[in-house]
This record gives structure tokens, C-alpha cells and sequence, in this order.
């Protein structure tokens, strides 16, 4: 099955590689606007391929769409990342036309495709795929938790001075620095709740650590980054290719659960062959209640300034 990866920059990029090294897509096409630019990461892909044991093919182009015709799911990272300093909604004026764009363009040549929203600021620029596509909403994904869940999984390990096998948690709500939840309450080490082990100070350099994860990246490496980013995109990719089912929190259009609706935010979700199999509904705490409505107001706000 086709995947198509807009974007051939170091998201795109790092998730084309992360695909093909697990060898479960016959064909990744990334599509760049810079001329030759996919085509060149493709080609330093493809050169990769007898060295690290993969068949499938990676080509690109410079924005002919009809190469990604027939995909099944189509990743979008098109756009431009943060640089030290900024947050991620400061972005959306440039990154709201390119995603409607690219959006229009894939759904034209490729109708039952499955969109992975990467660009930022994420969760309103999954809301800007829902609101213009036509696509049904099981087929619009964000990626922000796969990605949140990670951090705070090694924030976890660190803390814990556990491997990371040992550690299992989840982020939901907006793929913010504030609007980020971390589950604490729902972490464990091997089945045994997190809170254990940790004194309240850790809790809180955890929960902390994990929120600024992204900021902190962008300040040590000058732009965002690309290696879990590109790791997290691919886990998703192959739940849908596989049909696999796994539970991933993606940004999802809600429409009452957790009580919220017209609005795309973080959430454990079963994925399948046919995007969002199911959304899971978990008991949060009233704490955590508040937080995620707190996070889904901030999220309502940067959605105004949207212009379909
Ligand atoms: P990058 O600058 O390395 O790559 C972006 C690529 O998009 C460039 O190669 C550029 O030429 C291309 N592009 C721009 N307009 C285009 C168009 N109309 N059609 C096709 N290609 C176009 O940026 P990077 O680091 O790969 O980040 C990409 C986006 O992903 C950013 O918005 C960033 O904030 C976001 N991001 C989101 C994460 C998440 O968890 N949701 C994590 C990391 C990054």
C-alpha cells in the first residue's frame, strides 16, 4: 500500500525513513515545493535500502500530486517549525494556506485517503483538514499525542532510573506546553502505579519536562525536531496499514466525548484500517477534568483565527 509524505523536510523525511526501515508500505512518495528536494531525499533514501534491508520504495516529487494517486494515507508536514522561543500557534499564518493546499490536492487524486495532520500548530490545523476536505471524520488524524506520550514515557524512565520498557503512560488534551496533560494518574511501572515511587517533586519535574519537551528540543537543536517526531508519525502509519488497532492518543474531532465537540484535541484512539476505529472513553480525574477543558478553550481560540 501507497503512503504519501508531504513535506520532505526533517519530519517528513525522518518518518519516509522510519516507514521503510519497518518494510510494511510498498511505496512511500514525498512531495515537496523546493524543487528536486524530494526527489533528492528520496534517491539518498532509496540508497539506503540494500545496506539497511528494506524493499520498499521511496520516491518524490516536486508537487505533481498525480504521483501520490491512490494512497491510503497521506502525512502532512508541510509548513514551517518553531524556532527557539516561539510556540507552536505563532506558526499558523503560514501554515494554515499551505495545509489547506496540500489537503485540497491529495484528496483530489487520492478520495479514500487516511490524512495524518503533523503541521503545527497541530490540533487547529487538524480542525482546518476537517472544516475544508469533505473527508469523513474517521479519517483525519493529528499527531501530537504519539509523539507527547513518548517524552513523557523517558521523562518516566528518567525519573524512575527504570528502563523504558518498564514504564507505560499517555499525553492527551492539545499538543501545547500548557494545554498538554500528562495521565500521571494513569502512569505505572509494570502495572504498579507510578505514584509509588515518585516523591510530589518528581511528579512535577515529570509532568513539567514532558509539557516543555518540544521547547526544549527546539532550543538545544535551533528548530524542532525529527527523530521521534518521524518514529511517533510511523507507529501511526502502520496501525492503519497493518490494521494493527493499536490505542494511540491522536487529535481527533470530538463530537461530545469527553465533553467537547466541533473542536480537534487529544485522545486515546483505537487505529485501524479505517483510520479511527473507536475513540476510548477514560475515567479522568476532576483534576485532570478541568485541565483538558482548560486546554480545549486555549485550542477554541487559536481555531478563530482561522479563515476557511
Ligand atoms: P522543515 O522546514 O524541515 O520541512 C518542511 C518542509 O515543507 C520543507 O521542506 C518545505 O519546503 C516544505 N513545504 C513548504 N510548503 C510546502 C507546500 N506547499 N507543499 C509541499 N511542501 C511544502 O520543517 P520540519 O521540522 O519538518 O517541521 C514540519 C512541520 O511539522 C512544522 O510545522 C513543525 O512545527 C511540525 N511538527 C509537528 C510535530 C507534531 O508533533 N505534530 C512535531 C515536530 C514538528
Amino acid at each position: 500500500m501507497k503512503v504519501t509524505v508531504v513535506g520532505a523536510g526533517a519530519v517528513g523525511a525522518s518518518c519516509a525513513e522510519y516507514i521503510a526501515m519497518k518494510d510494511f508500505a510498498s511505496e512511500v512518495v514525498l512531495v515537496d515545493i523546493k524543487e528536486g528536494f524530494a526527489e533528492g531525499k528520496a534517491m539518498d533514501l532509496m540508497q539506503t535500502a540494500s545496506l539497511n534491508g528494506f524493499d520498499t520504495k521511496i520516491t518524490g516529487t516536486t508537487g505533481d500530486y498525480s504521483k501520490t494517486a491512490g494512497s491510503k494515507v497521506a502525512v502532512i508536514t508541510s509548513g514551517i517549525p518553531r524556532k527557539p522561543g516561539m510556540t507552536r500557534e505563532e506558526l499558523i499564518g503560514i501554515n494554515a494556506g499551505i495545509v489547506k493546499e496540500v489537503t485540497e490536492n491529495l484528496v483530489k487524486h487520492s478520495p479514500d485517503v487516511i490524512i495524518i495532520v503533523v503541521s503545527n500548530p497541530m490540533d487547529t490545523m487538524a480542525y482546518l483538514v476537517h472544516k475544508t476536505s469533505g473527508l469523513p471524520k474517521e479519517r483525519i488524524i493529528g499527531m501530537g499525542g504519539a509523539l507527547d506520550s513518548a517524552r513523557f514515557k523517558y521523562r518516566l524512565a528518567e525519573a524512575l532510573e527504570a528502563p523504558i520498557s518498564d514504564v507505560d503512560g499517555m499525553v492527551i488534551a492539545a499538543h501545547s506546553d500548557t494545554g498538554m496533560l500528562p495521565l500521571f494518574s494513569k502512569a505505572t511501572r509494570n502495572g504498579v502505579p507510578v505514584s509509588e515511587f515518585l516523591s510530589e517533586e518528581k511528579k512535577a519535574y515529570v509532568i513539567e519536562e514532558t509539557k516543555v519537551g518540544g521547547a526544549t528540543l527546539t532550543k538545544l537543536l535551533g528548530t524542532s525536531a525529527w527523530y521521534a517526531p518521524g518514529a511517533a508519525v510511523s507507529v501511526m502509519v502502520q496501525s492503519i496499514l497493518c490494521d494493527q488497532k493499536k490505542m494511540i492518543p491522536c487529535s481527533l474531532m470530538l463530537d461530545g466525548e469527553y465533553g467537547e465537540s466541533d473542536i480537534c484535541l487529544g485522545v486515546p484512539a483505537i487505529i485501524g484500517k479505517n483510520g479511527v476505529e473507536k475513540i476510548v472513553n477514560i475515567t479522568l480525574t476532576e483534576e485532570e477534568k478541568a485541565k483538558f477543558a482548560e486546554a480545549a478553550k486555549a485550542v477554541r481560540e487559536v481555531n478563530g483565527d482561522l479563515k476557511f
